[in-house]
């Protein structure tokens, strides 16, 4: 079990070999790729998804299949691309067959890398994608569909929950409400 050496992880790219490197919890043996997560270091907004599907798994990128697709033309929508902003995931191995990660896993990960990422890129806005991703950052009592669209501060940050663009995907109402919710961003950031 390769657990790397916290001290060492002093930029987003130690943090990506690290990633690439870790055998730190059960997810590893089943991943193809792990996925770090990429675009602008010094964004002012980092989205946060749940952890690599399967296209992900495959070609080591975050957010590269439907549901990323989705996700870009919502950008578009608020005039940005995946190169404008940070994108990552709570874990960066996918769990087996897309189950939803172990909370211990979500532990290991986080204190290795998530909170590093945060610190390193400190974007002005955290955008969590679903429930696991928003369950990091708000009190447990608080239900997605009562504070999506909402922001939130966390320990000196704002945090904008959002829907999943996956569950959104197939779930027209969601789907709408979503859209609705993203293009609320550049407003969030201005207020900032
Ligand atoms: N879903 C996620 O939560 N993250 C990805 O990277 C892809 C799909």
């Amino acid at each position: 079990m390769t657990i790397p050496d916290a001290s060492t992880l002093t930029s987003l790219e130690h943090i990506s070999t690290a990633v690439h490197d870790c055998t730190a919890c059960p997810l590893s043996p089943g991943r193809l790729k792990a996925v770090p997560g990429d675009g602008d270091p010094n964004s002012d907004l980092l989205f946060i998804g749940e952890g690599p599907g399967q296209k992900e798994d495959e070609i080591g990128r975050p957010f590269v299949g439907a549901a990323g697709k989705f996700l870009d033309e919502m950008l578009a929508a608020i005039n940005k691309t995946r190169a404008d902003v940070f994108v990552t995931n709570i874990v960066k191995c996918r769990p087996p067959s897309n189950r939803d990660p172990e909370p211990s896993e979500i532990t290991t990960c986080t204190d290795l890398y998530l909170w590093k990422q945060i610190g390193l890129i400190a974007p002005k806005l955290i955008v969590t994608l679903g429930r696991h991703s928003m369950a990091l950052f708000l009190p447990a009592t608080m239900k997605i569909s009562q504070v999506h669209g909402q922001p939130k501060r966390f320990r000196g940050r704002v945090v904008l929950p959002l829907y999943h663009p996956a569950a959104a995907l197939y779930n027209n109402a969601m789907r709408e409400t979503l859209i609705r919710d993203f293009r609320k961003i550049p407003n969030v950031l201005r207020k900032i």
